[in-house]
C-alpha cells in the first residue's frame, strides 16, 4: 500500500487511472490531485482527492498541473502520468493535426513531465510512472499513430534510464488490451478488441504494486510476458498472432465500409426528404399565392362596382335635384 505521498494522478477520471485513484485514495496520508478534462465524476471522490480539469497536451496544461500540486503539497512524491488516448483505423490520411493531436497526448506531455519533474525534485526522492502500452513493445495493425506514439515513450523512458539522477525511480505500466473507454475514444464505430483483455482494477492494481516495490517494468498479464518470449524464440507464432489481429482489422473495414454506405443512404435520404418537403412548400405557396390574386381580383372588382354605385346614386340624385329646383 502506497501511503503518506502527495502524487499526482492523470487521466484519473476513467479506466486504469480511475482505479489507480481508487486505491490511492485508500493509502492513509495520501493525498492526490487527480487530473483530467472533464472531472465531473471525481469531484467529490474523497476529502484526500482534489480533483483538477486539465488538459495535458500542451505545455501550458502540464506547467498548470505542477503549479497546482506545488501550491497543495509542496513537493510532488509521485507523479504518475496516465492519461492517452488511441486511434483504431486503417492509416490511410495526410492529417498533421490528428497525428500531432496524439503524440502531443500520449508523447510529448509525459516526456515535458520528466523534464519538469526532475527540476521539481531538485535532488529530492521521487517516484515517475507512466503508462506505456504493450503495444509499445510490439505494434498491432489498426493502431499505427498509437503504436508509434507509445513506442516512442517506450524508447524515451529506455533511455532516460541510462541518465536520469539515482533520486528519481521510474516505473512503467505495459497492458494488454483493457476493457475501459480507450476502445470507444478509438473509434465510435465498435470493433474487435486485441487478445487477452483484462479489467482495469487487475492492471491498476499491478501497476499500484509495481511502484510500491520499486520496479522498473510492471506487465499485468502473463500470458503477454510468456508470448513475448515465445515469439521471440518462434518467431512464426508473432507472424500468426498478427495475422489474426490483421483478419480483425480487416472485418473493421468492411464493417466500416458498409457502415459508411449506410450513412450515405441516410444523408441521400435526407437531403431527398429536404427536397421533397421544400417542393411541397413551393407548391403551397404558389396555390396560395394564386388564391390571394384571385382574392384581389375579386376585390378590385367590387370596388369598381361600389365605385360605379356611387357615381350612378350620385348622377340620379343630381337629376333629382336638377328637377326639383327647376334648374
Ligand atoms: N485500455 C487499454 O486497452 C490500454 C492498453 C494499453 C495502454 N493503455 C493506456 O492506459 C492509459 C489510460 O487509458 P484507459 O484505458 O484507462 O482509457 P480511458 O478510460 O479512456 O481513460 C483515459 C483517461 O485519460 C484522460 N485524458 C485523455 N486525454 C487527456 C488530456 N489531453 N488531458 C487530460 N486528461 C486526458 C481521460 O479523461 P478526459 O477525457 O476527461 O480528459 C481519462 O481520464 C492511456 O495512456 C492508454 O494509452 C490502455
Amino acid at each position: 500500500m502506497i501511503e503518506n505521498k502527495s502524487i499526482v494522478l492523470t487521466g484519473a477520471s476513467s479506466g486504469i487511472g480511475f482505479e489507480a485513484l481508487k486505491l490511492l485514495a485508500k493509502g492513509k496520508g495520501n493525498r492526490i490531485l487527480a487530473v483530467a478534462r472533464h472531472v465531473n465524476n471525481i469531484q467529490y471522490f474523497a476529502d484526500n482527492v482534489t480533483a483538477f480539469s486539465c488538459d495535458i497536451s500542451t505545455k501550458e496544461g502540464v506547467d498548470r498541473v505542477f503549479a497546482k500540486a506545488e501550491e497543495l503539497f509542496g513537493k510532488i512524491d509521485l507523479f504518475y502520468a496516465n492519461a492517452g488516448f488511441p486511434y483504431y483505423e486503417e492509416f490511410n490520411y495526410e492529417d498533421w493535426d490528428r497525428v500531432d493531436a496524439m503524440f502531443r497526448t500520449n508523447t510529448i506531455s509525459p516526456i515535458y513531465t520528466y523534464a519538469k519533474y526532475i527540476r521539481h525534485l531538485n535532488g529530492r526522492e521521487g517516484i515517475l510512472a507512466y503508462t506505456v502500452s504493450a503495444i509499445g513493445e510490439m505494434a498491432m495493425p489498426g493502431y499505427a499513430i498509437y503504436s508509434s506514439s507509445k513506442f516512442a515513450l517506450n524508447g524515451f523512458q529506455e533511455a532516460i534510464r541510462l541518465e536520469k539522477p539515482d533520486n528519481l525511480q521510474i516505473t512503467c505500466l505495459y497492458p494488454v488490451a483493457t476493457d475501459t473507454n480507450f476502445f470507444k475514444v478509438a473509434n465510435a464505430v465498435e470493433f474487435e478488441k486485441p487478445f487477452p483483455v483484462q479489467k482495469p482494477s487487475h492492471v491498476a492494481k499491478k501497476m499500484i504494486e509495481g511502484i510500491e516495490q520499486g520496479k522498473a517494468k510492471v506487465s499485468p498479464c502473463g500470458l503477454f510476458g510468456f508470448a513475448k518470449v515465445l515469439m521471440g524464440v518462434v518467431p512464426p507464432v508473432r507472424t500468426v498472432y498478427w495475422k489474426l489481429e490483421t483478419a480483425k482489422l480487416e472485418r473493421f473495414k468492411k464493417k466500416l465500409a458498409v457502415y459508411h454506405e449506410k450513412a450515405r443512404e441516410n444523408v441521400t435520404q435526407v437531403v431527398e426528404k429536404g427536397r421533397e418537403v421544400r417542393e411541397a412548400v413551393r407548391e403551397e405557396l404558389q396555390e396560395k399565392r394564386g388564391e390571394l390574386q384571385e382574392k384581389r381580383e375579386e376585390l378590385h372588382e367590387k370596388r369598381e362596382e361600389i365605385h360605379r354605385e356611387l357615381d350612378e346614386k350620385a348622377a340620379s340624385v343630381r337629376e333629382e335635384q336638377k328637377e326639383k329646383f327647376h334648374v
